[in-house]
């Protein structure tokens, strides 16, 4: 099989693990139980749960209990950019080539199916417990549940999204401070997704730091890929429209940088990140070549 086609299934075994844990729209919520469905049903590229469950199996991770934080990482995912296309933040009306959740229903039903699949994300995630065998399973559980709270909080990917909005139209801003804006708003929920997979696996604890490492290098080049292609990108392959930074007034890589030193950097991180997890790999004797060549194919990513 090639690398596309292993993609493709492993694309559809998160989704279907999704799928599986998504709560059924009746009783009268259930108009945002179905907003929360619509939003998270839409499309996309999996790629949280996919990177979790190939750093859960890197470090030996065989069991069931990773599909619970598959799920969660990829409602929470869904909830940041339900609230990051609101009119108050990003303003946008196509994500994944539809209307946005709160173009297809109102803002009210899309602020309250963003709060919905945060914390159903948790309630999902907690149920590893009940897949729990020993103390050490516990352990673990309760360790990736500190950090998928962590990295999606105040001090994660909503930092990152305050900092990103209060930068709007403010003409000082830094390369450093852009900086704070992509690791937090992009790579924490990265770093979070591959930490939990070596934790759960039982990855010693400098490994779960090496993985966080190479995550936020592959989060921060994910989203200077994301500016490059918000100046460059084409609107019907992406399913998002093409300069919403622009008419947001954003500072972004592209516009701090400029787009070669962009280019650059995205390969550089990428490269970086693809060393670090080889290492990894071979000091644990696994086979990390999918991971490897999936990182790799990010760095020309079209949509
Ligand atoms: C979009 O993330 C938001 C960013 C962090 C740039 P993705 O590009 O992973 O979105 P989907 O899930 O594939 O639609
Ligand atoms: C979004 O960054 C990051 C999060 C949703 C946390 P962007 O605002 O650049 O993402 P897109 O371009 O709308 O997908
Ligand atoms: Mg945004
Ligand atoms: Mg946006
Ligand atoms: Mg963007």
């Amino acid at each position: 099989m090639d690398f596309n086609e292993s993609l493709e299934l492993k694309r559809k075994d998160a989704e279907s693990i999704l799928n599986e844990y998504l709560p059924d729209a009746d009783g009268y919520q259930a108009r945002v139980l179905d907003a929360m469905y619509y939003s998270a049903t839409a499309g996309g590229k999996r790629l949280r749960p996919l990177l979790m469950k190939e750093c859960y199996k890197l470090f030996g991770g065989r069991d069931k209990v990773i599909e619970p934080f598959m799920a969660a990482i990829e409602m929470i995912h869904n909830y940041s950019l339900v609230h990051d296309d609101l009119p108050a933040m990003d303003n946008d009306e196509t994500r994944r080539g539809k209307p946005t959740t709160w173009k297809k229903y109102d803002e009210a039903i899309a602020i309250l199916a963003g709060d919905g699949l945060l914390n159903y994300a948790f309630e999902t995630a907690s149920g590893a417990f009940d897949l729990a065998d020993d103390m050490q399973d516990y352990k673990r559980i309760s360790a990736a549940l500190k950090i998928l709270s962590s990295k999606a909080g105040v001090y994660g990917m909503i930092g990152g999204q305050t900092a990103d909005i209060l930068a709007e139209d403010d003409e000082n801003v830094t390369k450093d401070l852009l900086l704070f804006i992509h690791k937090h708003k992009t790579a924490a929920l990265m770093e979070a997704s591959m930490m939990i997979g070596a934790v759960l696996a039982g990855a010693s604890e400098k490994d779960v730091l090496d993985m966080e490492k190479a995550a936020g290098n592959i989060g921060l080049a994910f989203q200077i890929q994301d500016d490059i292609l918000d100046v460059t990108g084409n609107e019907e392959e992406m399913g998002k429209p093409v300069h919403s930074d622009e008419k947001n007034c954003k500072k972004t890589y592209v516009t701090l940088h400029g787009l070669s030193q962009s280019r650059e950097d995205v390969k550089r991180l990428s490269e970086e990140a693809i060393s670090m997890i080889r290492d990894l790999a071979d000091e644990n004797r696994a086979d990390a070549s999918f991971l490897m060549t999936l990182v790799e194919t990010l760095i020309n990513r079209s949509n």
